[in-house]
């Protein structure tokens, strides 16, 4: 099993580029599902979920290829509806093929996608709505049967805006009769560019990136070609790699406005950040304060850098109080940062992180969730001496080549 060595103690310089949106390509490849042709998307990362799309995608019969970031899906006549378990269960993600497999075949049968070490993630938003536009959904033997004589559209009130819900939803939608109303949708950037692709392959969508989206159904889809939006997660990661190790790092081709909260958490700190268009740079900053961060749906500051703005605070002057409110179980990190000496005590959903400068020792730690692998490299960048991270599996899941980018800006850092 792989792991990734991190020397502590190095100033991170220079220019780092942002690849590709995971949580943006993923919906928007089970999108292709509603119309036949060849589908050319650009910017994709190179990660295992996105490896397990294909597989999922290949195993209904669709062609996929996918060389120097662009993936190109072919599809035709399907030949299962089936989402297999031995699929599913690599990528919870898989359970937004059951909106365009409804839409467009008006039948699915989709593995349970179980829980994981964030928390139980159940899915009751998503066959709700699928119900509530005329499906009908029953559970047997750890699949999602559904069926539908044709979906209608509705109105359909989230009681949270959940992001996988939102998704379904849309791409069920826009093939549905008439026009769908979804109320409390998720407002996040990867929603927009769901929409955005589903309305150039000819849907008609309006709201999308507000909490209320309307799409009027069509009859039919074609084949587009699309330009993935830069990942708004990795881009906030390899800006507080700059920060937590007091170097100067310009993180390129990314869209600074979908990371305001972290950007105005940091300023909050005392780091000198600076924007462009496409671009963020924190500039040397010895010491900071330590601030208090609560995550929530977006515009809110976003669940998946919480962990890596906890390892930040652990080098901050006095103590954070951070706040989980969108999964209950996603502390996980803790329990490793303190084997690197951290000072934190946990209580429910929320952590006080008391920091201080150079009290981080490396240790050998495991990563046990996709953020939670970021955060352990982060806290290893300035641990003194030598972090192991094990379980890297979890990294290759979200990051692309994340030790190539840090080795650029000078980490020590191998895979091993
Ligand atoms: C997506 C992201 C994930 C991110 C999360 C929150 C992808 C592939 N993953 O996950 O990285 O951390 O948004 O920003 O895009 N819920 C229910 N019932 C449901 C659905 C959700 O109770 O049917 C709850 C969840 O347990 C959670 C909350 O709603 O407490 C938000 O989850 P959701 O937005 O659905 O997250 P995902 O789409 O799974």
């Amino acid at each position: 099993m792989q792991k990734m060595v991190v020397n502590g103690g190095v100033k991170l310089e220079g220019e780092v580029v942002t690849g590709g949106a995971k949580n943006a390509a993923l919906p928007i490849l089970f999108s292709t599902l509603l119309a036949d042709g060849e589908h050319v998307f650009h910017n994709v990362p190179d990660l295992m979920d996105i490896k397990s799309t294909r597989d999922l995608l290949e195993s209904f019969g669709c062609e996929t290829s996918f060389t120097d970031n662009t993936l190109k899906v072919v599809v035709r006549p399907l030949k299962t509806f089936v989402a297999d378990y031995d699929l599913v269960r690599k990528m919870r993600a898989s359970i937004v093929c059951l909106g365009p497999l409804l839409a467009r075949h008006k039948q699915a049968k989709v593995s349970l996608p179980g829980g994981c070490a964030i928390g139980s993630r159940p899915i009751n938003f998503h066959l709700n709505a699928m119900e509530q536009l005329g499906a009908t959904c029953e559970v047997t033997s750890g699949y999602v049967v559904a069926k539908t004589e044709g979906l209608k559209g509705t109105q359909i009130i989230f009681d949270m805006p959940s992001v996988g819900a939102t998704q379904n939803v849309l791409m069920a939608a826009v093939l549905a009769e008439g026009t769908t109303i979804i109320e409390n949708a998720a407002k996040e950037p990867e929603i927009v560019d769901l929409a955005n692709y589903l309305v150039k392959m000819g849907a008609k969508v309006k709201g999308a990136g507000t909490s209320i989206i309307t799409v009027v159904g069509v009859e039919s889809l074609s084949a587009a070609e699309h330009r993935i939006i830069p990942d708004r997660i990795e881009a906030g990661t390899l800006l507080i790699a700059g920060a937590i190790t007091r170097g100067s790092v310009t993180v390129k081709k990314c869209n600074p406005k979908d990371l305001e909260a972290l950007i105005s958490k940091m300023r909050d700190c005392g780091f000198s950040i600076e924007t462009g268009d496409d671009f963020i740079s924190v500039n040397q900053t010895k010491t900071w304060r330590a601030v208090d961060i609560t995550t929530a749906p977006h515009p809110g500051f976003p669940t998946d850098l919480q962990a890596q703005f906890m390892a930040l605070m652990l080098e901050a002057e006095g103590s954070s109080i951070i706040s989980e409110t969108i999964f209950e179980n996603r502390f996980m990190h803790v329990q490793e940062l303190l084997r690197l000496n951290a000072d934190i005590s946990k209580k429910a959903k929320v952590c006080v992180v008391r920091g201080k400068q150079g009290q981080l020792t490396g240790a050998p730690v495991m990563a046990t969730d996709l953020r939670a692998s970021a955060c352990l490299i982060l806290a290893g960048l300035v641990a003194k001496g030598e972090t192991n991270v094990n379980r890297i599996y979890h990294l290759d899941r979200g990051y692309e080549k994340l030790e190539n980018k840090l080795t650029k800006l000078g980490a020590s850092i191998k895979r091993i």
